[in-house]
């Protein structure tokens, strides 16, 4: 074993590695604000490219027919690039009608999130749900109160509701001045000083750009907003005194996150957002990989699948694996261990992402993202190593939440549509549940559209035409039970509800809610799962 190896080189580029994911509901503005931060990076050069492609990806992807048709992105992408000495792994979570299970994966693969909130309309849906998931690693938070210059909602009681809602202690950094029109700018806390707002698209923001005013006191403020300035001056004495202090260990563990109020689109408040990134968001964490911790800077390479993305020839049943470094650094050609089936696999044609290109990759280390070409050997949660026997833990199925029921129009393809959703299951494309009670397939999503995107595959790559009825199920949890009496007993009452996953693992489906937790309620010694490790058979206590 060579874990005791370290080589200063590593550590130092591992150390300027940050991978982070922005999470936010649809229109907030996500993609304006992964825009702004890769124009600061270098990575693009115009506003509007990110944008563009955004409503017009199927011009440049090759990805899949339906993505195609509806000009979408089936799956999210990685988007590398510098600043400031550092090198930024933007991991996209997909947010609109194409949210997946994918969009929960990829926050298992970054070790910080930028949350974007609309500051019209507050904490919303999906904000919370995928928070959630950020919950399940302690992910560490940066939230951006976004649309200042917009009539919104006030500052204070935005920071209660995502408080209250989101379950997280905010700790102001900046202060906004103004709303919409009368929008002036924002004061640092941290700094005693004033950004003054100036409105402008194509700003690449330059911090000269931008007017500094240092001091509270400052008799500048009087002269520029003699109208506003002892609201300023009482609004953000009162900020100081009455908000909790930004705390470092607390926003490392995922309990406390720095709050930067700005404006996306103005390019107003994106600089301290990369800026925080790099000050405080942690560089690659260690990871649980079963046996051992795996520190980052370990000489031995490690790392684990946490997407598919199926490649569009379907000739070819081509996949990219994106791969999470976890340690050493990736060499081209390397041998590597696929530990779930113990042999030994060659990384050739492997891709490194940068914002707007794929390249082969050449170096990479952990944090990194690489995508790596196969022909279906490997699935989300594999683990490759070069040669210690670990498995990454951490890489869950999420509980669907949106449920149909496949069968074949011709009924001599069952083989064939088994077989098919065997293996789309396998790839982490859907989720695939055998009823106790009637022995049909029932197919579990988070988004719709993995439904189009399954029954489009099937059609393509196993010539499948297959019917998708509506099921009367609400959401499902994996159980595990006590003993072999409770096991048994509940077994006899819930039959009806009852399901196996690809992994023989039993499912409780919910008809709603309020049947789920009468159920709970009942069955206290009964664990109601709502997240199952890939390839993970649970253990029955
Ligand atoms: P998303 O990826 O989270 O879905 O959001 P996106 O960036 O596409 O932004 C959603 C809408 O909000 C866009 O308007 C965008 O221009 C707008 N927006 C983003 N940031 C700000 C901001 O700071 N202030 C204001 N006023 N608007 C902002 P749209 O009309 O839907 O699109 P477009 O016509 O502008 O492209």
């Amino acid at each position: 074993m060579n874990q005791a190896r370290y080589s200063l080189e590593l550590v130092r580029d591992v150390a300027r590695r940050r991978t982070f994911a922005i999470i936010s509901h649809p229109d907030a503005g996500k993609t304006t604000l992964t825009e702004k931060l890769l124009l600061y990076g270098g990575a693009i050069q115009m506003a509007g490219t990110v944008k563009a492609r955004k409503s017009s990806r199927h011009a440049t992807s090759d990805w899949m027919e339906v993505e195609k048709q509806r000009g979408i992105s089936v799956t999210s992408s990685v988007m590398q690039f510098d600043y400031a000495d550092h090198t930024i792994n933007l991991l996209d979570t997909p947010g609109h009608q194409d949210f997946s299970e994918d969009t929960y994966r990829v926050l298992t693969a970054v070790d910080a999130a930028v949350m974007v909130i609309d500051a019209a309309k507050g904490v919303e849906e999906q904000t919370i749900k995928l928070l959630d998931v950020c919950r399940l690693r302690a992910t560490p938070i940066i939230t951006f109160v976004n649309k200042m210059d917009r009539e919104v909602r006030e500052p204070l009681a935005l920071l209660e509701e995502i408080e209250s809602v989101l379950r997280i202690d905010c700790a102001p950094i900046s202060w906004p001045i103004g709303m919409g029109k009368r929008f002036r700018g924002v004061f640092d806390l941290r700094h005693d000083r004033l950004l003054r707002f100036t409105a402008g698209e194509e700003r690449i923001g330059d911090p000269e750009d931008s007017e500094l005013i240092e001091g509270l006191s400052n008799p500048r403020l009087d002269l520029l907003f003699p109208d506003e300035v002892a609201a300023l001056r009482h609004d953000v004495d009162l900020i100081r005194h009455a908000s909790t202090p930004f705390d470092l260990r607390e926003f490392l563990a995922g309990r406390q996150s720095p709050v930067f109020f700005g404006s996306g689109i103005n390019n107003f408040g994106v600089q301290e957002i990369l800026q925080a990134l790099i000050e405080w968001a942690p560089p690659p964490l260690p990871r649980d990989a079963g046996t051992r911790i795996v520190q980052p800077a370990e000489a031995q390479f490690t790392g684990f699948v946490f997407k598919i993305q199926a490649n569009m020839d379907p000739k070819h049943r081509d996949r990219i694996a994106f791969f999470r470094v976890c340690s050493g650094r990736y060499r081209p050609a390397m041998k590597v261990e696929h530990q779930r089936i113990g042999r030994e696999m060659k990384l050739g044609n492997v891709m490194t992402f940068m914002a707007n290109e794929r390249v082969a990759s050449q170096d990479a280390v952990a944090g990194d993202i690489i995508g790596i070409h196969n022909h279906g050997l490997l699935q989300i949660g594999d683990t490759l190593s070069e040669g210690e026997a670990l498995s990454f833990k951490g890489i869950p199925y999420f509980a669907p939440e949106l449920f149909r029921i496949a069968r074949p129009r011709d009924p001599f393809k069952a083989k064939q549509l088994q077989k098919g959703l065997q293996e789309l299951g396998e790839e982490g494309a859907i989720q695939v549940f055998e009823r106790v009670h009637g022995n049909t397939l029932l197919l579990g999503a988070v988004g719709q559209l993995q439904f189009e995107v399954v029954a489009d595959r099937l059609a393509r790559e196993y010539k499948v035409d297959a019917i998708y009825d509506t099921a009367a199920i609400s959401t499902a949890r994996w159980l595990t039970y006590p003993d072999e009496a409770t096991r048994r007993n509940f077994e006899k009452e819930h039959t009806a509800s009852l399901a196996t996953d690809v992994d023989g693992n039993p499912v409780y489906l919910a008809t709603n809610k309020y049947n789920l937790q009468v159920t709970m309620e009942r069955w206290t010694k009964v664990g109601f799962h709502t997240t199952r490790e890939h390839g993970q058979r649970l253990e029955h206590a």
